[in-house]
């Protein structure tokens, strides 16, 4: 427990990153009024459009504070022309490079389903899962397989002939994130809504790839040795997913290497209402870093009509994570408040932003959870 308050290093980014990010700090003002907040929040810049006006992605200070940080919060980052010497997304130094740099190994996607959130499906906006059967998280491992840098060109007389990208798949990184996945299991309070039971399913391709079979030989083997009472399941990636879309209340617990992780997030996002509900953490053993997923949007930008929730979303995550680590109460007191907001604000579908069919603007859902989060303080 740190008395003078944790430090939380934020960066806005790219595109709508600075409106959503404007939202969720907004919402942690109110949270931290009538009393001192235990945390301090300092904002820096960094990104592909600061890559465009300065010539880098971001500052060495900044990136000092985000290493020296409690807690690190991304908004988005990716800007149309933006691109480093060698191709890469300029701002990538803040999100890959922190992954990398902090070694920020399991990517945390949680997919829930709140009342009063609408599916956009074929055009239209309807209730289409219940919410009752949408509560599962998915666990990416965030450092190797093919976002290793063991990739390149071989050019024959100035023309690319052959790319090749490694897929790396490694004893420590399947281990680590095995355990991370069953301890999640463990310490989450219900299992699978289907049946209360608690569940990690294993998802990789297991039936074709070297990698992936190492990877599910890891599971078992950790699975069995050290959480006898979680139950194993397992899905190859493509049949997984359409039983996520058919049966998502089967899922508690899903682990899957990163390639294949980032792709199922997506399309689990679409069970919660769409990536504008998507939450990610990125957890190592001494540094997190938190974000809502949907990127930057560039078409979006500057219009205050995004949908702000997955930045309140992803710092509840923050504030979960911080107190697990600092065994503080106060952060997880702070988090069930910004929970309790978030579904109340989504059940009396007040704060529906274009993505669920409404007129919201980004700032009013902002407004809108604020002031739930002060109706119950008072
Ligand atoms: C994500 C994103 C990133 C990834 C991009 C922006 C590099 O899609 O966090 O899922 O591929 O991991
Ligand atoms: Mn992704």
């Amino acid at each position: 427990m740190k008395d003078a308050g944790y430090a939380v290093a934020v960066f806005a980014g790219d595109g709508t990153g600075p409106e959503v990010i404007r939202e969720g700090l907004k919402v942690l003002a109110a949270l931290g009024e009538g009393g001192p907040a235990p945390w301090r929040v300092t904002e820096y810049p960094g990104g592909g459009q600061y890559y465009l006006a300065r010539g880098r992605e971001w500052e060495p200070e900044a990136e000092a504070a985000a290493r020296s940080a409690d807690a690190i919060v991304v908004g988005a980052v990716g800007w149309p022309g933006a691109t480093l010497p060698n191709g890469d997304l300029a701002g990538r130094a803040l999100v890959l490079g922190l992954r990398e740099g902090l070694d920020l190994f399991a990517n945390v996607r949680p997919c829930k389903l709140y009342p009063g959130v609408t599916h956009r499906i074929s055009g239209g906006f309807r209730e289409v899962w219940e919410p009752k059967n949408v509560d599962l998280v998915i666990v990416r491992e965030n450092t190797e397989d093919m976002y290793t840098p063991a990739r390149g060109r071989l050019r024959r007389g100035g023309q690319t002939e052959v790319a090749i990208d490694t897929r790396v798949i490694t004893r420590k990184g399947t281990e680590r994130i095995v355990r991370f996945a069953f301890d999640l299991a463990r310490a989450r309070g219900r299992g699978a809504p289907a049946d209360g039971v608690r569940r990690v399913t294993c998802v990789d391709k297991s039936n074709v790839l070297e990698g992936c079979r190492f990877f599910r030989e890891t599971f078992d083997r950790i699975g069995a040795a050290e959480y006898p009472e979680i139950e194993r399941d397992y899905a190859y990636v493509d049949a997984f997913t359409q039983w996520l879309v058919r049966n998502p209340e089967h899922y508690n617990v899903a682990v899957a290497p990163n390639m294949m992780g980032d792709i199922i997030t997506d399309l689990a996002a679409v069970l919660q209402g769409g990536m504008g509900f998507a939450s990610g953490a990125n957890v190592g053993a001494e540094h997190a870093m938190f974000e809502p997923v949907h990127g930057s949007s560039p078409k979006h930008a500057g219009k205050d009509q995004v949908n702000p929730f997955a930045t309140f979303l992803a710092l509840e995550q923050m504030l979960r994570w911080l107190a697990a680590r600092h065994d503080d109460r106060r952060l997880g007191h702070q988090a069930d408040r910004l929970e309790a907001a978030v579904a109340r604000t989504l059940a009396s579908r007040s704060a529906r932003t274009y993505d669920q069919g409404g007129s919201a603007t980004t700032r009013e859902a902002g407004d809108r959870v604020a002031e739930a989060i002060r109706q119950e303080a008072a």
